[in-house]
């Protein structure tokens, strides 16, 4: 362990950005701690608080041994600030200020926009762990249970890192928002969270996966093209949270794998050969495929809605400005300043989709959601690599991004998954062909038994196929209370 990156755990607060020598921020901080664990018990995992749950803690922000393993209480866990390690003599990589020295102060004219980009972000975290506060009581085994709780205690640490950098760059403006983050609630008609996909229900565990899977996976791309921003501390922190982002695509990906590969195997071991026949599957004790193609349909076009409008200003003024790159923005091959470029855009013209060029600095919403879509593919084809393996005729497939969609140039029609614009009365006649039903969900409900003996699972599931930490199979990763 590199003393550079190591963690300091001498304040009450676990950091590696010298909180002991900045009493300002460290006071900022340790008053709004109680009002954190007042959330965090109110509306962290429902029923858990006094379980032992095998968490994983950074020690570290280095690249190898940042995880350290041990039973926690989750409200004993550490939160803690954490950044990754400076790259020296950095540089702003795009838009107007390309090749200046970094920020490592506000610069006063972008104080708003970084200001936004921050509580936007942050109001993320929070919300993820209210919308799943309810799983840990239906988990289909420990495993899942201890990876559920640790996507939770990650996302409230990356509220934590919003805050930091509210607290300490924005002034009173700053604690305030740190304050507010703290009142919103997923769901609440009041004082909803400020994006739509954060608002609705998770309401089981292949909602959870899905939810990782796809609405995480928008979180990973929006913390890529802010940890290129040239504001450093931004830069830093994303760079860090995106480390622990990671076992959350984890998660969904397999999570999803080991349902499908459960069922697949479920139904061969039936001689059941038509995935369409969802009563016959259904009596298996398992979730048929049509069903999980429409739990995916659903995740994936709220998660697209995240990305924004396809034209906007506000992603070129962003980008600009040097605030929020792009995807992999070092790796791409033009100015990184997009004054005369276009990107095609996916258009409305007389009622059909067609690919329209728009200048590429208003394009980067689109731009970002295109990465995103080839993303996500790249985890459905080994999604079907499992049901291949089985001989199972069936292929998950990610809907078009006309379909089901509330923000952006799709919103005001209806389309099939294939993109097809179709009269708002079929979609209405279709929509449960496409989107889980009520029935679907109480079906899935119906399945949802908590298993807590150690190595055993739910019917639904397939074990993984390894341990965390390389536990053996009948590891007990949370010890119930
Ligand atoms: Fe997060
Ligand atoms: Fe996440």
């Amino acid at each position: 362990m590199s003393d550079a990156t190591a963690v300091n755990y001498e304040t009450s607060i676990p950091n590696n950005v010298g909180l002991s020598h900045d009493r300002r921020v460290l006071r900022a901080l340790e008053r709004w701690h109680p009002g954190y664990l007042d959330w965090w018990n109110q509306m962290g995992p429902d029923g858990f608080q006094d379980s032992l749950v095998y968490l994983r803690t950074a020690v570290d922000v280095g690249a190898k041994g940042w995880a350290k393993f041990d039973y926690v209480r989750m409200p004993d866990y550490r939160w803690g600030i954490l950044l990754a390690s400076p790259v020296e003599d950095r540089v702003i990589g795009f838009g107007q200020h390309r090749g200046e020295p970094a920020w490592q102060e506000v610069p006063g004219e972008y104080r708003a926009m970084l200001r936004r980009l921050c509580v936007i972000q942050g109001d993320t975290e929070p919300a993820s762990v209210e919308q799943q506060r309810h799983l840990g009581k239906t988990a289909p085994s420990l495993y899942d249970m201890r990876n559920l709780f640790q996507v939770n205690v990650e996302e409230a640490r990356h509220l934590w890192a919003m805050v930091y950098l509210l607290q300490k760059y924005f002034g009173r403006d700053g604690r305030e928002d740190a304050e507010d983050l703290l009142l919103r609630r997923s769901g609440d008609p009041d004082r909803p969270r400020m994006l739509g996909a954060f608002n609705e229900e998770t309401p089981d565990w292949l909602s959870f996966f899905m939810f990782t899977f796809f609405t995480d996976r928008d979180g990973k791309m929006q913390l890529e093209s802010l940890a290129r921003s040239g504001f450093d501390p931004l830069s830093r922190t994303t760079r860090f949270m995106l480390t622990e982002e990671a076992h959350h695509m984890f998660v969904g990906e397999t999570g999803v794998a080991r349902v499908i590969q459960r069922t697949c195997e479920a139904m061969r071991d039936a001689g059941i050969e038509d995935a369409d026949d969802v009563e016959a599957v259904r009596a298996l004790g398992v979730i048929d495929l049509p069903t999980i193609q429409k739990k995916a349909n659903l995740h994936y076009s709220l998660s697209l809605d995240l990305f924004g409008s396809e034209i906007s200003t506000n992603a070129a003024n962003a980008y600009n400005a040097g605030l929020k790159g792009r995807y992999r923005e070092e790796r791409i091959e033009d100015d990184h300043r997009l004054e005369h470029d276009t990107y095609p855009v996916l258009s409305l013209v007389d009622g059909e989709a067609v690919s329209v060029d728009a200048p590429a600095l208003t394009a980067l919403n689109m731009r970002l959601r295109d990465d995103y879509a080839r993303d996500a593919a790249a985890g459905i084809a080994r999604w079907n690599r499992v049901i291949e393996r089985t001989g199972i005729a069936f292929r998950v497939t990610l809907p078009s991004v006309a379909f089901n969609r509330a923000i952006g140039t799709f919103a005001p029609i209806e389309a099939d998954p294939d993109g097809t614009i179709i009269p708002h009365e079929t979609f209405k006649t279709r929509r449960h062909d496409w989107l889980p039903s009520s029935a679907d969900g109480d079906f899935i409900a119906s399945l949802m038994e908590q298993q807590t003996e150690p190595g055993a699972y739910a019917g639904w599931i397939a074990p993984p196929r390894s341990g965390i930490d390389n536990k053996p199979g009948d590891f007990e990763y949370v010890r119930l209370s």
